[in-house]
Parts: structure tokens; sequence; C-alpha cells
């Protein structure tokens, strides 16, 4: 009887172009030294103007496979999360559907919970393959949010990379992902967003990112460990019991202080935060492929990944792994 779902593939894509803290400070009022001390980014990745969402999405869903040992053919189901698809419609993931060939196989669709969602992806997903709705689930965060950037507002351009990264999900009979526990307050929309509107062939309102940077931190910190405790607690384990916290890549000091607050200590916490700034949805799926490749996961180790971003939404996942 499978009545789990679990990660058997992991694979990630960064931008080739790479814009410093210096590139930046060359035209804006920063310094490597405000950002990096406030952050801890050096560098983000920067998509290529032909570069859509989808294209992103797809050499790392291709990496994905080939690290499963799958073959796109066996996908029957694609969940995408993005804030930046390619269009209005159709679905980032339908077009990604499509440029891996696949055809008259299961069902493509994206969820939008900005930063946090890829954990809503793999609720969706890990609950769906668990239930027999499908197989093999391609779970997939990508964003281009450098294209969503107020470039001269040195408070948010300075925090937002490029990339995609992407987990395959397969049927099993033992966890794989133990629980997911998502939330969301929409009271808190406006400490974060980007309120323009596509409408009548125009846009209205500011298409930009809109940030209260401090309101975002002390929320952030504060839900990331309450929903990793939140998931602890619905498994019956503690907090010394994870082996690897994998946060959402949004600032290097939002981990380090949710990291204090579980008891985590550094060196159990995946940090891709300076080289690739923050992916919004891509982050996590990214920082996994980064453990993977790295080898930082063995095989019965607890993993924590937890995310929290506009909306106000967030959630925390539990994942067994091996
Ligand atoms: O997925 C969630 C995404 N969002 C986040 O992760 C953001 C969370 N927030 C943060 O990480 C921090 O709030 C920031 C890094 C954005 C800002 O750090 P802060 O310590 O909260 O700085 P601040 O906004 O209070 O600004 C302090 C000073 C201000 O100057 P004055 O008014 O004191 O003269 C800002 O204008 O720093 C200035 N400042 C900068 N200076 C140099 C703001 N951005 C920059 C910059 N370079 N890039």
């Amino acid at each position: 009887m499978m009545r789990y779902s679990r990660i058997i593939g992991t694979g990630g894509y960064l931008p080739e172009k790479i814009v410093t803290n210096d590139d930046l400070s060359k035209t804006l009022d920063t310094s490597d030294e405000w950002i990096q001390t406030r952050t801890g980014i050096r560098q983000r990745h920067i998509a290529a103007p032909e570069q859509e969402t989808s294209d992103l999405a797809l050499i790392a869903s291709q990496r994905a496979l080939a690290n499963a040992g799958l073959a796109a053919s066996d996908i029957d189901l694609i969940v995408v999360a993005t804030t930046t698809p390619d269009m209005v419609f159709p679905s980032t993931a339908c077009i990604l559907q499509d440029k891996l060939g696949i055809h008259n196989s299961g069902a493509a669709f994206d969820v939008q919970a900005v930063c946090s969602g890829f954990m809503f992806a793999l609720a969706t997903a890990d609950r769906m393959v668990a239930s027999g709705m499908a197989k093999n689930a391609l779970v997939v965060g990508a964003e281009t949010m450098t294209r969503i950037l107020d470039w001269n507002d040195r408070g948010t351009c300075i925090l937002f990379g490029d990339g995609a990264g992407a987990l395959v999900l397969q049927a099993s009979e033992t966890p794989g992902i133990l629980s997911t526990h998502l939330h969301s307050e929409g009271r808190q929309r406006h400490i974060l967003n980007a309120p323009g509107q596509v409408r009548d062939g125009r846009i209205y309102g500011t298409p930009f990112i809109h940030m209260d940077g401090g309101a975002v931190f002390r929320f952030a910190v504060q839900v990331l460990a309450e929903s990793t405790q939140e998931a602890l607690a619905h498994n019956g384990l503690q907090p010394s019991d994870i082996d690897w916290l994998v946060p959402h890549q949004a600032n290097a000091r939002i981990m380090d202080a949710t990291a204090k607050k579980l008891g985590v200590p550094p060196e159990r916490v995946i940090n891709t935060v300076a080289g690739q700034a923050n992916t919004s949805a891509a982050s996590i799926p990214l920082a996994m492929d980064h453990g993977v490749r790295h080898g930082c996961f063995k095989s019965g180790q607890l993993l924590a990944l937890a995310a929290v971003g506009g909306g106000f939404a967030w959630g925390a996942s539990l994942v067994r792994w091996g």
C-alpha cells in the first residue's frame, strides 16, 4: 500500500549571468560591506532576457529527472511554485510540461505563495502522490524575481536573484515526506507585496516589490521557528532530532535567528544565500539540490524544510531522507 511520497531526485539551475554587490554599488548608493553584513548575500544570478521562468524550470527539471533516473514520460504530475510566471496564462507548469515533451499524461498547474510557494507545491504534490492520484511528480520552484524589482530601491533590489530548483517525488510504502504544515495570514499582505495589476491592457499600481524590511524580518523569524516546532510536535519529534535545517534562503540573519530559536547548530543549516541571494520559491529546492550534490544528507536523516513569504504565507515540512 503506497501511503507516502519520497524524494528520489533533485536538480537546480542558476542563470549564467552573475551580478555582485560591487557591481550594484556602481549604480546604487550601497556597498558590498552593507549588503553582506545585513543579509549574507554576496552575489545573485540574473536570467538572460530571452530566458523565461519555464526555461529555468526546464533545466532544473531535466537535472532532477536525470538524478532520479526517470524519463520525462514517467512524470504524471507537475506542480510549479512561481510568483513570476511566463505570462498571465497558461500556467508555467503547462508550458514546462510541453517543453519537457510530456503529452497526454496527468496534471500540470501552478501554485502561488511567493517565497513559501515551494512548501505549498510540495504539500499538494505529496498528498496527491500519497493518495494514488499520481505516481511520479515533478515539484518545481522557479522564479525570475529580478524582473519585478525596482533597481533604484536599495532596500529591495539587493535581496533577490533568479533560479529554479526541482524535486522528483515518487509513491512509496515508507515516508518520505512525514508531514507539511501550511499557514496564511492575509492581514499582513501590506508588509511585502507587488501590488500592480494587469487590467484593460494596462498595468495599474506598481508592478515592483514593495517591502517593510523590519516587519518582514520579525515575522519571518517567528513563523519559521513556530511552523518547524509544529511539524516536530505533530510527529512526536524534538528540535534535537533535526539533522538538517533547510530554510527559505531569504537572508543569513533570518536563517541564523531561526536556527538559534530551534537550537540547531549553524553547521546543520543549508545556507546558499551568499551565492544565490533570495530566489523566492526556488530557494528550498535549490538548497535541497545543494545539500544532495555536497553529500550532506545521509539515509535515515531528518530534514526540516521551512519557508515564509508574501501573503503572508508560511509552512514547514519534515522529510526522512533516503
Ligand atoms: O522572503 C522574504 C524577503 N524579505 C526579506 O528577507 C527581508 C527581511 N528584512 C531584512 O533582511 C532587512 O530588513 C533588510 C536587509 C532589508 C534591511 O536591513 P535593516 O537593518 O532592517 O535596515 P533598515 O531598513 O532599517 O535601514 C537602515 C538604513 C537606512 O538608512 P537610514 O534611514 O538609517 O539613513 C536605509 O536607507 O540602511 C539604509 N539602507 C541601505 N544602505 C545601504 C537600506 N538598504 C540599503 C542598502 N545599502 N542596500
